[in-house]
């Protein structure tokens, strides 16, 4: 692949999705879009690179930015995150009236482990009226955390077996959550980098282990974005290798809290 062809994928994907790739990732873009090239019948990234200079070939710019994403994730992922989320939970809903349905967040949600880790803290709290909204930019990730249906080695990873036999049914080799756990979760399509106010305000967000694909100037603008839908009293967690420092001054690490934001400003935030 020429570096002309390379700078104008690199770019593509990073006006569609942020991600920023850097030219020692061009082994990457080899095995990552090797099955596109052979399915749609494309003899080089190169050629791809021409195809994509027609701006109608919008499926194959979305297959190209999809294929490029890494969407690695796991149950009880970090584990700190949870455990906190644990104790913040019964506050938050006892901070509430009855009525209010609190509202967590999973942005780039990927396959859904994190968001169905969420759905069962919920249910062994016993918090009711609580929604779990998860999202990707991802299609063929999204309708995988929608169907809720997971390998042995993707529950073997982080999924204490006594919650896998509680909230899980065996489907012939795989896992299936249960009906409860998935009336309580909805998943979407989403870009990070779109506007997000039709979503409402969300009591707790989760966007973790994706901003540290984007550059400084997009993580800033994703934080305030989601520090806009997040409550005044609420937490966003961002993953180990990310923060906010430099970034954002509209959130603020929870003190001692590896991982939790609170609002900048915001009274009691939630340590
Ligand atoms: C490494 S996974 C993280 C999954 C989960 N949050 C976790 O920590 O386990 C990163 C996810 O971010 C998604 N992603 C990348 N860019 C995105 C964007 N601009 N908008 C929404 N999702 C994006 C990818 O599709 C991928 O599923």
């Amino acid at each position: 692949m020429n570096t002309e062809s390379f700078a104008a994928i690199a770019g593509l994907v990073k006006a569609r999705s942020g991600i920023v790739l850097t030219p020692d990732k061009g082994y990457m873009l080899e095995t990552r879009l090797a099955p596109l090239l052979k399915q749609e019948s494309i003899p080089s990234l190169d050629a791809l690179a021409t195809r994509l200079r027609d701006p109608r070939v919008e499926s194959l710019a979305r297959a190209v930015t999809e294929a490029l994403t890494t969407n690695e994730s796991s149950f009880f992922r970090d584990g700190k995150p949870f455990d906190h989320l644990r104790r913040l939970l019964p506050r938050l809903r006892a901070a509430r009236p009855a009525t209010h349905r609190l509202r967590i967040w999973s942005a780039a949600c990927s396959t859904g482990q994190e968001a169905y880790s969420v759905a069962i803290i919920l249910r062994e709290l016993g918090i009711q009226n609580a929604e779990i909204h998860g999202s990707d930019l991802s299609r063929e990730v999204v309708e995988r955390a929608r169907e809720g249906s997971f390998t042995q080695f993707e529950v073997q990873r982080g999924l204490p077996v006594q919650m896998l036999v509680k909230h899980f049914r065996q489907e012939g080799s795989r896992w299936r959550v249960s009906p409860e756990l998935r009336a309580m979760t909805r998943f979407e399509e989403r870009n990070l980098l779109a506007d997000h106010r039709s979503l409402g305000r969300f009591d707790i967000i989760f966007c973790r282990n994706v901003l540290i694909y984007f550059d400084p100037p997009t993580k800033g603008r994703v934080m305030n974005a989601l520090a806009a839908q997040l409550a005044p009293d609420g937490v966003l967690y961002l993953g180990g290798a990310e923060t906010v420092l430099g970034l954002t001054d509209r959130l603020v690490p929870v003190a001692g809290e590896r991982g939790a934001y609170a609002l900048a400003g915001a009274a009691g935030a939630a340590s």
